[in-house]
């Protein structure tokens, strides 16, 4: 198997264009093996209805469609192809031709977005396709506006949601979509475009979250979703893979055998253990009912139908569901008095966007020199362990604000002399900030300074990218960097309910139920801890006397400096839960 194909199919892909072009329209080519396999499973579900139309709305050399032509020739032989490639590019357009010298194919440099508009209903049988991947920044907020309005997108857009709008007009009822996209859109929200898109006139059938399988140069994760035109009733398969450190493949069968079979298990993939996990979609239903509800329905025992009732929501990221997992988090919300959304904000620290001008762990070496009382100390993601604050290297922040205020108030520079000649010196550097004299501050401001009157209250500090959860309490009055996110015990209401929330995001429960219910992950299992994820987390109710014992113990051990051993946090954890453990 051609295990860097990723690799080759960028070079095709650099040979067409420059790195800005490229960037501009979303140019990655697909590798061939992963263009085979995204054919295979598209034309699992086509039937053929005398002949089949098939089109790739962005073909860039032709990959996809010459993938559809060699296994639609294997499955499917005596059945005439018509294949319709479209793409920005004549250079790519030009290869395209050549490659399907003798076939039935029809090859056209142009917008598919205009040209879209020219196409009759019904005009295909499967339309194949990994659309450019352009976002709004590249687009330009006039485009990106423009094309919001015409396909009724909103948000934060990218060029895959209009491409994808364009299809289910164009295929036949009982058409089939094979997408090969970014697999972002599984789980933030900034997906809720693609996810509203794919269930309204479609039905997806099958999904392959290909996490950190590196199958694409691009610092892309990708996945690939087949949908059909209509309503239908059975689960779509949803399998995913990803990268686990250590241990020996069970299986022999390489990556792409592994993801059709649709089976757990794992494979060795490009030199790395890829585990394969397999179960159905759950497109925002389980876990998006009100955990009241579930209470309700456990005391009458019917909260399994309750789950079942409520209607797939758009806005709640998709999830693997599988039976054990599901009963699991059942029972988990069954003993869920509220989320860490519904006790307290979740912010994201301060962005400086100058943080060479604003950060520094050698003040004391710099002449002009701010005033201390200026220079605060700052928690970056090197500071943060499970439970505890560790600070290796003296980074402060100079914080140019009242920090008395809950309203970003700057100080008046004529009162500190030191900050202003240095500032001062920076003056450059700063005003190019154009973006922060326009939204109205002074050009010595910092883009995100957060509540600066919070800052000296406790609270809990996490970093946004952690393997493992890393929550921790800061007593010490310092402020949060970008990287990292913080809850303020004022919000939370008691120290007592912070060393709770503590508990539960560090324990294997907490871990589990990230991992069942918001399911990012970045490469070598690396996850994102921001607020649309840490704000589902369960908490349980803390009048409860397991869950005041687990938060008396958290606080006893922090306090004390020792770290929870694990094995108890985690009985206290599934006691407060009232569950076994996770599964
Ligand atoms: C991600 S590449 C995919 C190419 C090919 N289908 C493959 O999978 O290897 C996206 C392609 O979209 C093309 N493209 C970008 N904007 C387009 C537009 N508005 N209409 C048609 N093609 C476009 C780019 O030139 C690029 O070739």
């Amino acid at each position: 198997m051609d295990g860097r194909g990723g690799q080759a199919a960028d070079r095709r892909a650099r040979a067409a264009a420059g790195a800005g072009v490229r960037k501009r329209h979303g140019r990655h080519y697909t590798p061939v093996r992963l263009a085979e396999f995204l054919a295979e499973r598209l034309l699992e579900h086509v039937v053929p209805h005398g002949q089949l139309r098939i089109l790739d709305p962005a073909c860039g050399d032709g990959e996809l469609l010459l993938a559809v032509h060699r296994a639609a020739a294997r499955r499917f032989p005596g059945i005439p192809l018509r294949l319709s490639g479209y793409d920005l590019d004549p250079a790519a357009i030009e290869v395209a031709r050549a490659r399907s010298a003798g076939l039935r194919a029809d090859w056209r440099v142009g917008d598919f977005l205009c040209a879209a508009t020219e196409l009759e209903d019904c005009s295909f049988d499967a339309v194949i396709t990994n659309p450019p991947y352009v976002r709004t920044q590249q687009l330009g907020a006039a485009t990106a506006r423009i094309l919001s309005i015409r396909f009724g997108l909103r948000g934060r857009i990218d060029l895959t949601h209009p491409f994808v709008a364009s299809v289910p007009r164009l295929l036949r009822p009982g058409g089939v979509l094979g997408l090969l996209c970014a697999n972002r859109f599984l789980t933030t929200k900034a997906g809720v475009n693609l996810r509203a898109l794919l269930r309204a006139e479609l039905t997806p059938v099958e999904l392959y979250d290909l996490g950190d399988t590196k199958l694409f140069e691009a610092a892309v994760l990708p996945a690939v979703t087949v949908a059909v035109r209509g309503a239908l009733r059975a689960p779509c398969r949803y399998v995913s893979a990803y990268e686990i450190a250590g241990g020996e493949p069970d299986s022999g069968v390489d990556l792409f055998t592994a993801l059709a079979t649709a089976r757990d298990c794992s494979v060795r993939h490009d030199g790395r253990h890829i585990t394969i996990e397999a179960g159905t979609l759950d497109p925002g239903r389980a876990v998006s009912h009100r955990i009241a509800d579930a209470r309700d329905h456990r005391a009458d025992g019917d909260e399994e139908s309750a789950v079942m009732r409520a209607a797939p929501d758009p806005a709640t990221p998709w999830r693997m569901s599988r039976p054990e997992v599901d009963a699991w988090l059942r029972r988990v919300q069954a003993g869920t008095w509220r989320t860490f959304g519904e006790v307290a904000r979740i912010r994201v620290g301060i962005k400086t966007t100058a943080d060479r001008v604003f950060i520094s762990d050698r003040w004391e070496q710099l002449l002009p020199r701010p005033e201390p009382e200026l220079l605060f100390d700052l928690l970056t993601h090197h500071d943060l362990e499970p439970w505890r604050i560790t600070r290796p290297r003296p980074t402060r922040v100079l914080y140019p604000y009242d920090v008395s205020r809950p309203r970003r108030t700057p100080v008046d520079l004529a009162e500190y002399p030191g900050a202003a000649a240095y500032l001062a010196e920076h003056k450059d550097t700063l005003a190019a900030r154009d973006y922060v004299v326009a939204g109205g501050r002074e050009w010595f401001e910092i883009w995100v300074p957060q509540r600066p009157d919070l800052w000296r209250h406790p609270k809990l500090v996490f970093p946004d990218i952690s393997v493992a959860p890393r929550f921790a309490l800061d007593r010490s009055g310092a402020i949060v960097n970008g990287d990292c996110y913080w809850i303020s015990v004022p919000d939370i209401g008691s120290e007592m309910l912070a060393y709770l929330l503590m508990g539960v995001a560090n324990s294997a429960l907490g871990l589990r139920f990230y991992d069942a219910v918001c399911g990012n992950r970045l490469y070598a299992g690396r996850r994102r801890w921001i607020t649309q994820y840490v704000a589902r987390l369960p908490v349980p109710d803390p009048s409860t006397a397991a869950a005041v014992a687990l938060a008396a113990w958290v606080c006893a051990c922090v306090d004390d400096g020792v770290d929870p051993d694990r094995q108890l946090l985690d009985e206290h954890v599934h006691a407060a839960f009232g569950v076994q453990g996770v599964p």
